[in-house]
C-alpha cells in the first residue's frame, strides 16, 4: 500500500505538548499535515500553564521539516476552543482534522467527588471538544471535508474506580461523536472515538497515590513496580497514533465508532442491543423471569441510528418488518 498523506491538510490536536497528542502531531506533520500544536501546558490534575511543551513540539516537527505552529489557548472554555480554531484558519488558512485529546485527571472515591474536581474534568474533556470542534464543524461543513477524532477512555466505557467525573466526561464523547457523525455525514465530516492505553504521565499518575494503593490492596507497592514496568516496555503512545491518523485520513472508511488501540493491538469498542424479550402484557415477573432472555448476547445487533432501534421496536410490537426514518 502506498503511504497514507496528509499534504495539504491542517490538523489541530489538543492536549499536543506531550504524551499521546505529542505522538500523534509527530506523526501527522511527518506525513504533510500542517498541525496547530495546542497545549496549555499544566499539570496532570490542570494546574498551571507553561508555553514551553507546545513551543519544543513545533521546534522539533519544524527540524525533522514538518510544518506546525504553537497553541496555548486552554480547551477548556468557548473563547479557547475559538482561538485554537482561529490559529489554524490565520496561520494555514484552512481546517481539516480536529483531534479532541487534551486532558486532566481528578481522581476521587464517589462519595467525596466535590465539583471542584468534577467541573475541571467536564470542562477540559467534554465541553473542551465541544469548545474546539463546534467551530470547526462550522468550517468543515461548509468546505464539505472534515475529520473530528475524540479521545474516551476504557475507564469511562468499562468504568475506573475513582473517576466518576473523567468516566462521565469520557463517555460523555462517545454521544458526541455519534452526533457530530449524524450531522456531518452529508457534508463529508466523519468522527470516531479512541480509547487509548499508552504509558504517559497520565497513566503514571493513575498508578501513584491512595486511589491505586486502595485499588491494588496490601501487594500494591510491589504491583504498581510490576505494572509500571510492564507498561513502560509495551505501551508506547506511538502505538496508538496510528489508528488516530487512519481515522484522520480522508480514506477513513466509518463514522460514529470507537477503536481502542495499545501496545499494537486494536480492536473496535460497540454497543451491541440484545434480541431480548418481548410481551405485550409485560408485568414486573415476567421481567425476572425472562431477564437471562432479556440479556442474553446471542443474536445481538448492532444499531446504526435511534430510528433503526425504534424499528425494531415496532417490528416487535407490530409483528410486521418496520422501518422508521
Ligand atoms: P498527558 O497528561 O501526557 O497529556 C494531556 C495533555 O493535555 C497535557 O499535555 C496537558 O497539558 C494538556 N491539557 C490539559 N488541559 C488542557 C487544556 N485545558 N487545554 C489544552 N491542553 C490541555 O496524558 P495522555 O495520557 O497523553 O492523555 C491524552 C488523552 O488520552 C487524554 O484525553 C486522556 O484522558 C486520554 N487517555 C489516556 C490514556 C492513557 O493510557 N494514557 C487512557 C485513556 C484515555
Amino acid at each position: 500500500m502506498t503511504d497514507l498523506r496528509f499534504d495539504d491538510r491542517v490538523a489541530v490536536v489538543t492536549g499536543a505538548g506531550g504524551g499521546l497528542g505529542k505522538s500523534h502531531a509527530l506523526l501527522l506533520a511527518s506525513r504533510g499535515a500542517r498541525v496547530v500544536v495546542n497545549d496549555i501546558g499544566g499539570s496532570v490534575t490542570g494546574e498551571g500553564s507553561d508555553d514551553g511543551p507546545a513551543q519544543q513540539l513545533v521546534s522539533e516537527i519544524r527540524a525533522n521539516g514538518g510544518e506546525a505552529v504553537a497553541d496555548v489557548n486552554s480547551v477548556a472554555t468557548p473563547e479557547g476552543g475559538a482561538a485554537i480554531i482561529k490559529t489554524a484558519m490565520d496561520n494555514f488558512g484552512r481546517l481539516d482534522i480536529v483531534v479532541n485529546n487534551a486532558g486532566i485527571l481528578r481522581d476521587q472515591t464517589f462519595d467525596a467527588m466535590t465539583m471542584d474536581l468534577l467541573d475541571p474534568v467536564l470542562d477540559v474533556h467534554l465541553k473542551g471538544a465541544f469548545n474546539v470542534t463546534r467551530p470547526a464543524f462550522v468550517i468543515m461543513r461548509e468546505q464539505g471535508y472534515g475529520r473530528v477524532v475524540s479521545t474516551c477512555s476504557a475507564s469511562g466505557i468499562l468504568g475506573s474506580p475513582h473517576k466518576s467525573n473523567y468516566a462521565a466526561a469520557k463517555t460523555g464523547l462517545i454521544g458526541f461523536t455519534r452526533v457530530i457523525a449524524a450531522e456531518g455525514a452529508a457534508h463529508n465530516i466523519k468522527a470516531n472515538a479512541v480509547s487509548p492505553i499508552a504509558y504517559t504521565r497520565m497513566l503514571a499518575h493513575s498508578l501513584e497515590g491512595p486511589e491505586a494503593d486502595d485499588q491494588f490492596g496490601p501487594q500494591a507497592e510491589e504491583v504498581k513496580e510490576q505494572l509500571t514496568k510492564m507498561f513502560t516496555d509495551t505501551l508506547a503512545p506511538a502505538l496508538v497514533s496510528p489508528v488516530v491518523a487512519f481515522l484522520a485520513h480522508e480514506n477513513c472508511p466509518v463514522s460514529g465508532e470507537i477503536y481502542t488501540a495499545g501496545g499494537g493491538q486494536v480492536s473496535r469498542f460497540f454497543i451491541g442491543r440484545t434480541k431480548g424479550y418481548f410481551n405485550r402484557d409485560l408485568s414486573i415477573e415476567e421481567v425476572a423471569d425472562h431477564f437471562a432472555e432479556i440479556r442474553d448476547e446471542t443474536d445481538y445487533t448492532v444499531m446504526n441510528d435511534p430510528a433503526e432501534e425504534v424499528g425494531q421496536v415496532l417490528t416487535a410490537v407490530t409483528g410486521t418488518n418496520t422501518t422508521v426514518k
